[in-house]
């Protein structure tokens, strides 16, 4: 059986690091979804016959009824969230992760505990000299993980789906406070290995589970996306502590996958909005308040007539998503667009900037749907020396990736963060519902700058309407 469940779990360690090659481009990421899907078929139905092996009746019939209702909550959420409800789905489901490492955490060491005080009869494992300090090491640091990844995952979920402010929290000397807390973690650790004491633990846990709190409260809306992946970064090191304590050697393979590819990714991510990666994991270490220039001025509206006839007049057309694409689901008709005034002999090219809407990819992901031919959705680095050349950019839904606060205003809590320099092209066209602020917070002086227009109303309704005005003021096919 043993060799047996050693197989299987190799196969499944392999199948994981293929599927995470296979997602790393678009043109294999469905086959990467299935290596992971087959992968976790197979772990999931090797460790239940393993548990089926030495469980009891109530035992497997406990385990069954968690299978069948940890696959139905799956199935049931996977099939009714909206593209733009993923970040708050993946936070949600860290923070089980980081959950289920507390509880694996304290359930080793009450084991080994109960087992040492009746003499060693009846723990799960006879544990003594180092290997029991070893094991204590390993509740400690995997329960420590397992909370903070807990409350920060709640916290990121909360803020996400904007149930509270997305503004950091700046409590004073919050610095002094996380390093605070690495330190007595540090200790009581040391102590909890040579003095096991359950009260120790309980310490350890409840300063975790604070820390999670005031790590991910302290971080601004605008460097989310580099916590939510930083939270998947912790939430494979919990899984892989997890894994230790339970001698389960897949869980600590797949741990460190995710440990370190969600760690490198934070990396890419903060690469691409110009923060320091330090700085964003220790919970905005270094970030200070900031106060964003006043913005003043008259903005300037157009309507769907005024937008197609200036599309009928130009040759060089690109269209910068964001957020509010993916919620109006304009993808459809801005497709349609694109597919028109090409036929026109229009120009036409997308600008995606790295953390448009609400996940990685975002943006790709709904112009690949609407499809959208690939060679026309550029980078934001690949099209940003091209729009100062460009005749109209249409910012469809996009706020805080135009903003030019960001290079602009040092001030702006958004300062430093590259952006797409749209202000730069002859005219531009924002489509959006109201003057209101992005996911940021953070005004944008792009809506009072003398060469844009604003479209005000749901992005896709506004569009269907520029393409009923269209065949007046280019040539359609
Ligand atoms: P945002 O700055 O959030 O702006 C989206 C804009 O869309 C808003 O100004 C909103 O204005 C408009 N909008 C919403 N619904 C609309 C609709 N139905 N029709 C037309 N407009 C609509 O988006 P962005 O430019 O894509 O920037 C992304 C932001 O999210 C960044 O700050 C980024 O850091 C953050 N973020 C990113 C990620 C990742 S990983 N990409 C994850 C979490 C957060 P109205 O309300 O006035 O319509």
């Amino acid at each position: 059986m043993q060799t047996w469940t050693t197989a299987a779990y190799l196969i499944a360690a392999l199948l994981f690091v293929v599927s995470l090659a296979g997602l790393s481009r678009h043109e294999t990421s469905r086959s990467g979804v299935v290596f992971g899907i087959a992968g976790m078929t197979i772990a999931l139905v090797a460790t239940a016959i393993v548990a089926f092996g030495s469980a009891s009746g109530l035992g497997i019939a406990l385990l069954l009824v968690a299978l069948v209702i940890g696959a139905a909550i799956g199935l049931w959420r996977a099939r009714v969230v909206e593209m733009t409800g993923m970040p708050e789905l993946i936070a949600l489901m860290h923070s089980f992760v980081g959950l289920a490492a507390v509880l694996v955490g304290w359930n080793g060491y009450l084991e080994v505990e109960g087992g040492a005080a009746e003499g060693g009869a009846g723990g799960a494992e006879q544990l003594t000299g180092s290997l029991l300090g070893i094991h204590h090491a390993e509740v400690a640091i995997g329960v420590f993980i397992g909370a903070v990844t807990f409350t920060g995952s709640i916290i990121a979920y909360l803020k996400l789906s904007a149930k509270i402010k997305s503004a950091p929290l700046m409590l004073p000397g919050k610095n002094v406070l996380n390093l605070g807390a690495l330190v007595v973690f540090a200790a009581f650790t040391v102590w909890f290995v040579i003095s096991p004491q359950l009260w120790i633990l309980a310490v350890l846990t409840v300063l975790a589970l604070l820390l999670g709190i005031h790590l991910v409260a302290s971080i601004g809306g605008g460097d989310m996306p580099v916590v939510v992946s930083m939270l998947n970064s912790y939430s494979g090191w919990a899984a892989a502590a997890s894994g230790f304590l339970l001698g389960n050697d897949l869980l600590i393979i797949t741990g460190a996958l995710v440990g370190s590819s969600g760690a490198y990714l934070s990396y890419i991510m903060c690469k691409a909005m110009n923060r320091s990666f330090i700085s964003v994991i220790a919970g905005g270490f270094g970030a200070t308040a900031t106060s964003a220039a006043a913005v003043e001025g008259e903005h300037r509206e157009v309507n769907a007539v005024g937008v197609a006839e200036l599309l009928g007049n130009a040759s060089s057309v690109v269209i910068t998503p964001g957020y509010g694409m993916a919620v109006a689901q304009a993808q459809y008709p801005v497709a349609e667009l694109t597919r028109k005034l090409r036929e026109a002999g229009v120009e036409v090219r997308f600008g995606v900037h790295p953390v448009a809407g609400r996940l990685p990819g975002h943006m790709n992901v709904l112009l690949a749907e609407a499809q959208v031919p690939y060679d026309i959705v550029l980078e934001m680095d690949e099209i940003n020396d091209d729009l100062a050349e460009t005749d109209v950019v249409l910012v469809i839904g996009a706020n805080d990736t135009v903003n030019p606060a960001a290079s602009e205003d040092p001030g702006s809590p958004i300062a430093g963060m590259p952006v797409l320099k749209v202000w730069e092209a002859k005219d531009v066209i924002v489509f959006k519902r109201s003057m209101a602020t992005g996911y940021a917070g953070v005004q944008n002086p792009l809506f009072f700058r003398e060469n844009t227009q604003m479209l005000f109303g749901d992005a896709k309704a506004r569009v269907e309407d520029i393409l009923a005005e269209l065949g007046a003021h280019v040539r359609t096919g």
